[in-house]
């Protein structure tokens, strides 16, 4: 059997990291084999990259779109081909914080074009695609709100380059998110990420279920 491949996306705040460990927590109950990853900085070399991608910078040296930009897909060519296709091969449930739809709202809406994307897609994921990809999706208000007494609340929360864009960025973000998944809505699920933790990882877990079922994980 080959695995399973789960990605979790959406603005910052939005809970995807929360989910994450709802989810564990059921794989682990049915005693289903998976691994947890995120992006950047599920390898050695991905923790390098995501600290000069996350960090803020003090130079004030701007990078230019494309260095970022392949500084993202550097970090997931080595992702890929030391972790997540391993992983697949081996017949695992991978769960990933962040994929590619990332990169494509993010860079997408500071102006790298879809044609950009989609030939770094086929030089580094070639014909693999997630098999579900969770979208949370809320008001990017609300979700820095989150993510600001978070960052405060604990101290390996470092806040992110990301986290000090403006709110219209945020906006744009989600737009794009949303976007992506109108063209692919057999593969993204919209989630409404503003109810209780408890509340959606409940409608998370529904949706899954039947998906691993049908590819032969059996929750016993
Ligand atoms: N449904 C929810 N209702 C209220 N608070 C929540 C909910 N889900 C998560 N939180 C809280 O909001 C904050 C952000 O959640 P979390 O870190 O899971 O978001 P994230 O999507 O992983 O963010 P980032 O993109 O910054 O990694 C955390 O303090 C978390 O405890
Ligand atoms: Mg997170």
């Amino acid at each position: 059997m080959s695995g399973f491949l789960i990605t979790l996306e959406g603005i910052e705040g939005s809970g995807k990291t929360t989910q994450l460990d709802f989810l564990t927590d059921q794989l682990s109950k049915f005693g289903l084999p998976y691994i947890c990853s995120k992006e950047p900085g599920g390898t050695d070399l991905g923790k390098e990259l995501r600290s000069l991608l996350l960090t803020p910078r003090t130079s004030g040296e701007k990078w230019c779109l494309d260095a970022e930009l392949l500084l993202f897909y550097a970090d997931r060519a080595q992702h890929l081909e030391t972790v997540v296709r391993p992983a697949l091969r081996s017949g695992q449930i991978i769960l990933l914080d962040r994929f590619e739809d990332s990169t494509r709202a993010y860079q997408g809406i500071q102006g790298v074009s879809e044609k950009t994307l989609d030939t770094l897609r086929q030089i580094v994921l070639k014909d693999l695609r997630p098999d579900l990809t969770l979208l949370f999706d809320a008001d990017p208000e609300k979700m820095l709100i989150r993510v600001n007494s978070r960052n405060r609340e604990k101290p390996d929360f470092a806040e992110t380059r990301f986290d000090r864009e403006e709110l219209c960025f945020h906006r744009n973000v989600r737009e794009r998110f949303l976007e992506i998944a109108s063209r692919e809505p057999e593969r993204i699920c919209v989630i409404p990420a503003d109810e209780s933790p408890e509340s959606i990882a409940g409608n998370v877990w529904s949706l899954i279920a039947p998906k691993l079922n049908a590819a032969g994980f059996l929750l016993r």
